[in-house]
């Protein structure tokens, strides 16, 4: 089936130079990027995006990072889309995360893991809005 997903590729990446590395990642794998946008996440945006994690132990460390500096967003279209970018990352935890995969190669530990992905088809929904209108998905 094809899906859309939302990816952030997080503001360590984008420190690290890692953009383009890891576009051309999901582009290798037959993804199609259809929207996409630099911009720095300000608390306000983090809560509605990380609204399931609030109160989580991790959310403040969560939301500093995520705060830090600007990060890209982007949505990939293809067939299973959600679950096979999922893969392609790897583990939230890059020491548990599988040889080749973006979280192996790119992240630090389990806040700096260098992407985000949506983990469901209503997630995938709920996250491009909090990102992307309509007319900037192409
Ligand atoms: P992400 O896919 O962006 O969604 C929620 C994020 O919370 C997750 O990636 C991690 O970066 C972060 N996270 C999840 N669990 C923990 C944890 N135990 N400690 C720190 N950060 C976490």
């Amino acid at each position: 089936m094809v899906e859309e997903t939302l990816i952030l590729i997080k503001p360590d990446a984008v420190a690290a130079n890692n953009i383009g590395k890891i576009l051309a990642i999901y582009e290798a794998n037959g993804l199609k990027i259809i929207a996409m946008r630099m911009l720095i996440m300000n608390d306000q945006l983090a809560a509605k995006h990380y609204k399931e994690h609030i109160g989580k132990p991790f959310y403040e460390k969560l939301v500093t990072f995520m705060t830090s500096g600007p990060l890209v967003a982007a949505v990939l279209k293809g067939d299973n889309a959600i679950e096979r970018v999922r893969s392609i990352h790897g583990a939230t935890d890059p020491t548990q995360a599988e040889a080749g995969t973006i979280r192996k190669l790119f992240a630090t530990d389990k806040t700096r893991n260098a992407v985000h992905a949506s983990d469901s088809a209503t997630s995938a929904k709920r996250e491009i809005h909090v990102f992307f209108s309509e007319a900037e998905i192409f």
